[in-house]
């Protein structure tokens, strides 16, 4: 490629996006006590996401209302859990600069957004009669949901376990 950069006597190559001062900073500034708030909020919208599929396919199963009733309620939480969870991350984000850096933090951000808008699309169904929602578009939004708060998650462990984000430096 024309913009990369080569160095010493054996051409050794050089990322210039490594080169960018505090790329190796990476350790987490949204914390308490050293322990991320993203890490520990994120628990909840991906439980919660799956707590809505199960409820429709109850709903779907037993016809009882309180599934749907309890679906409308788990999607809502979970949309508003996940949008703390999104500020702390995207806070994470745009402050360290180790983090701000790298890519894969970018590509998890428009994940986490997707994400954030399904949930919060099928919630706002839910609000115009959370019964009649339920079949077929409200299960079919929440199987949607699972995929995707599925991949969102897979791919914040990869942040954490594969590059090391947010994580303190090995001692
Ligand atoms: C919307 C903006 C978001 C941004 C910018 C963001 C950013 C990040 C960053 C930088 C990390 C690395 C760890 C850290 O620095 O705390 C991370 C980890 C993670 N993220 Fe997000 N995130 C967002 C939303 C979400 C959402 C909505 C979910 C799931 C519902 C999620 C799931 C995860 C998971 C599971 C981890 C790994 C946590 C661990 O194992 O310690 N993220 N995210």
């Amino acid at each position: 490629m024309a913009d990369q950069k080569f160095k010493g006597e054996n051409e050794q190559l050089i990322d210039p996006v490594a080169e960018q001062p505090g790329f190796d900073d990476t350790e987490s500034r949204i914390a308490i006590l050293g322990h991320p708030i993203h890490a520990m909020s994120v628990a909840f919208p991906v439980a919660l996401t799956f707590c809505t599929f199960a409820a429709d396919l109850l709903y779907w199963w037993t016809g009882d209302p309180f599934w749907a009733r309890a679906a409308m309620w788990a999607v809502g939480a979970g949309f508003l859990f996940g949008m703390f969870a999104g500020f702390s991350g995207t806070a994470e984000l745009l402050l360290v600069s180790g983090i701000r850096a790298r890519a894969a933090a970018w590509t998890h951000f428009i994940i986490a957004v997707t994400l954030l808008s399904l949930l919060g699309a099928n919630w706002g169904y839910r609000l115009y009669g959370y019964e009649t929602a339920v079949l077929p578009y409200g299960i079919l939004l929440s199987a949607v949901c699972v995929a995707v708060v599925a991949f969102t998650g897979w791919h914040g462990g990869k942040l954490v376990f594969d590059y090391r984000l947010g994580t303190a430096k090995g001692s």
